[in-house]
């Protein structure tokens, strides 16, 4: 296919702002402006554009305890493919995806997504930025360029296949879980300004109260944190200080990113 006769779309969630670093850097590989960026975290419940099959859509979410965050397999039920090229990625902070990516690429197929990448990269862990601290960096940026370059090259050849290797995982994927730390701010730092209201995805922050969360809805993404001009949010509390200290010695050791693209010799599944 004629590359020029493409539209490059993404469809991400994005809280802390890793993922959407990752995409950016990965639609600078395929050489082709994004046509329109779609971040989850604004609107979980946005209308999601129709695909044809001259599209290629980036599709990609940060890990969750293993999975996709809820919210995100949820809207991705909700896109049609119509044969469009999907490139499908999954962000995690240096612990592990587990079965994210496998989660996100059987959700893909089923919609009628023809899947030419699939890739897990490393972003800095958002709840315990001791952990993957400053990821992507260099190293990981020229990765996610060459995987943008390499499915580009996969859609130019034509590969009628579309073989890819399955993600690492496993059926039926880990049971979905929350993490019970949940950000808020000390009322003597925070302005009233809003912003973390505005922008929680989930609804978590009460407008009246903009320093505190209601932790059954919160689902720790940090967006609030990111948002915050003030820098008043953040995590807290003896429950966060143990287990960062647990995760900053578990996971600290630098893990690789994972990513192939179809060839034409590998067997279909
Ligand atoms: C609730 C929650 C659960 C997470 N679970 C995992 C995990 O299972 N494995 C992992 O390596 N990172 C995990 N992370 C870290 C994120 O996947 C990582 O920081 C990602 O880059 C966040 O993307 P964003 O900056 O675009 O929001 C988790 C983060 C959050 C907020
Ligand atoms: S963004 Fe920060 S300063 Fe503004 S309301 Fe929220 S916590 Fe307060
Ligand atoms: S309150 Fe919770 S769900 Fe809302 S933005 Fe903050 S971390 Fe995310």
């Amino acid at each position: 296919m004629k590359i020029i006769d493409t539209k490059l779309t993404a469809i991400y969630f994005s809280a802390a702002d890793t993922t959407r670093k990752c995409v950016e850097e990965v639609s600078e590989g395929f050489g082709i402006e994004l046509n329109k960026a779609i971040n989850l975290a604004d609107n979980f419940e946005v209308v999601l554009p129709d695909f044809s099959e001259n599209d290629v859509v980036i599709i990609a979410s940060p890990v969750y305890r293993g999975r996709l965050p809820l919210q995100v397999s949820n809207a991705l039920q909700r896109l049609n493919g119509r044969n469009a090229r999907a490139i499908a990625m999954v962000v995690y902070g240096n612990r592990d995806y587990d079965d994210a990516l496998l989660e996100q690429t059987d959700i893909l197929r089923s919609k009628s997504f023809r899947i030419v990448g699939q890739g897990a990269f490393i972003g800095q862990h958002s709840i315990f930025p001791k952990v993957g601290t400053s990821r992507p960096d260099t190293s990981d940026i020229l990765q996610l360029r060459e995987f943008g370059k390499e499915c580009r090259k996969a859609i130019e050849a034509d590969n009628e296949s579309y073989a890819l290797e399955l993600p690492k995982g496993k059926r039926p994927y880990k049971k979905i879980s929350g993490v019970p730390v949940h950000p808020k701010a000390d009322e003597s730092d925070c302005t009233r300004c809003g912003i973390c209201v505005v922008k929680c995805p989930v609804g978590a922050i009460p407008q009246d109260r903009p320093f505190t969360t209601d932790n059954n809805v919160c689902i720790s993404c940090g967006r609030c944190i990111f948002v915050c001009s003030n820098k008043a949010r953040h995590y807290s509390g003896a429950a966060y200080s143990i287990i960062g200290t647990i995760f900053k010695a578990a996971f600290s050791k630098r893990k690789s990113p994972y990513w192939s693209v179809a060839k034409p010799s590998l067997i279909s599944y």
